[in-house]
């Protein structure tokens, strides 16, 4: 019997599908997910199926689904596997209380602040600063101005954008050395370097060179100064890949100061892989164009139809790439950010800023070891770089694989060892990793 429509929304039971604090019938709810205590770190870490043969401290680098993602991923992919058709079509283009996107949205507002409105919905952080930077209207002599500190994907959209629009680009030194930057030196060394012709500057929140933590508001404001001189369309916009800090810092993007905010939801903020945010005011998305047709908007479709554009100033959901995606992945970030309310925004933070302040205490004792992440833990956040003298950051980590210990090389010109300490990390970890890099040296 083919079923109807109806049949289908009565028998699924769209909100038990949607729902984030509903399991699915059919799907058992365990025990850890029961007795989850958000304020026990131990219970945290129950919530990943991380293999416990390892000391994980790579967690920045690709997320391992923490259970309620894991759940909600397998809820969605159960109802789609069921009825492609139906459940795609109603959480795509239904009733506007059933959009997921809009939910998603939603709790990534719930989350990191802003209105829903302002978020766009992409697949990773390289491909939101790719939107960025390629639906910027720059104008032809016009320049954008970023940092020899940023991660491939930034320096790579920057690049693609101004081969094709005709602005510049210029890469400077933040700092002398990363270790002992002061904010002071970061934010007066950028805004030296502006000109005239700046139109746009990229900074990365943290680094993944370095492990630094840049002073983001505080190069907000001193734009805003020189902004205020500015006519409109020569203003500075400040585009931040926020990815590291995304999930790993106490901050309300809004409060950040930025004008537009680029994260992959797939590293700190342990929602599915392959998910990402761009977040900007209302009025700072009229200063983009879309560069991939959006399936999350009505608007342009409808306009299409028409034979039409769609009319005003360019909106987030216009900016969310369309075509098909693995929705049951997508949908499921919502759930990560319930997740992260659940544990909190600011206890998190401040769990991995203990971890890892913990390491980098015990890093600067060890003879050899030079440790590049400043040891301030308001110029630095998750990420810890550091070299042992006569070893390669590759060597390093292999000799930690060795030991079980999961450690990353920075995929930078000039590499360096990473440890990262999240919150599915103990103590005991930090300790662990300490004795090992010691046994190194
Ligand atoms: C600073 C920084 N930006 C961007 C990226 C790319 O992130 P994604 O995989 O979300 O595109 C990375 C990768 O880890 C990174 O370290």
């Amino acid at each position: 019997m083919s079923m109807t429509r109806r049949n289908f929304l009565l028998s699924t039971g769209w909100a038990a599908v949607a729902g984030a604090a509903v399991p699915a019938t059919g799907l058992s709810a365990d025990p850890a997910t029961t007795t989850f205590k958000p304020d026990d770190w131990r219970s945290v870490r129950t919530q990943f199926n991380l293999s416990p043969d390892y000391v994980h401290l790579a967690g920045f680098y690709i997320v391992s689904h923490p259970r309620p993602v894991r759940e909600a991923i397998e809820r969605y992919r159960k109802a789609i596997d069921e009825n492609p058709f139906l459940t795609v079509d109603r959480g795509m283009f239904g009733k506007p209380e059933d959009r997921m996107a809009t939910r998603v949205c939603e709790a990534a507002a719930a989350y990191s602040g802003g209105k829903a409105g302002e978020y766009a919905i992409t697949p990773n952080t390289t491909t939101g600063l790719a939107l960025i930077y390629n639906g910027l209207m720059i104008r032809h002599g016009q320049e954008i101005l970023t940092s020899e500190h940023d991660h491939y994907s930034h320096h790579e959209s920057i690049r693609l954008a101004t081969q094709k629009n005709g602005a510049s680009w210029r890469r400077i030194a933040l700092f002398e050395q990363s270790s002992t930057a002061t904010e002071d030196e970061i934010v007066g060394r950028l805004i030296e370097a502006i000109q005239p012709n700046t139109r746009v500057i990229g900074v990365t929140w943290v680094h993944s060179s370095s492990g630094i933590r840049l002073p983001v508001r505080k190069i907000a404001d001193a734009i805003r100064e020189i902004n205020r001189k500015r006519d409109e369309p020569d203003r500075i916009l400040l585009v931040v890949d926020g990815v590291h800090g995304y999930g790993a810092v106490d901050e309300a993007l809004p409060d950040l100061g930025c004008d537009f905010f680029a994260a992959g939801t797939h590293k700190w903020i342990l929602a599915p892989r392959g998910t990402g945010i761009v977040w900007a005011r209302d009025y700072v998305w009229a200063q983009i164009r879309p560069t991939v047709p959006s399936f999350i908007s009505p608007d342009p479709y409808e306009a299409w139809l028409k034979g039409d554009a769609p009319r005003g100033p360019t909106q987030a959901d216009w900016v969310s790439p369309g075509g098909f995606f693995a929705y049951e992945y997508q949908w499921a970030m919502a759930d990560a950010f319930h997740f992260q309310k659940q544990i909190g925004r600011r206890r998190a933070a401040e769990r991995i800023a203990e971890l890892n302040g913990l390491c980098k205490e015990g890093l600067v004792k060890i003879p050899h070891v030079t440790l590049h992440t400043p040891p301030d833990g308001r110029l630095s956040a998750g990420i810890i770089c550091f070299e042992i003298a006569g070893l390669t950051a590759q060597a390093v980590v292999d000799k930690l694989l060795r030991r079980d210990i999961i450690a990353s090389a920075s995929p930078y010109a000039k590499s360096y060892a990473r440890v990262s300490f999240s919150i599915m990390n103990s103590h005991e970890e930090v300790e662990v990793a300490l004795r090992a890099i010691h046994d190194l040296v």
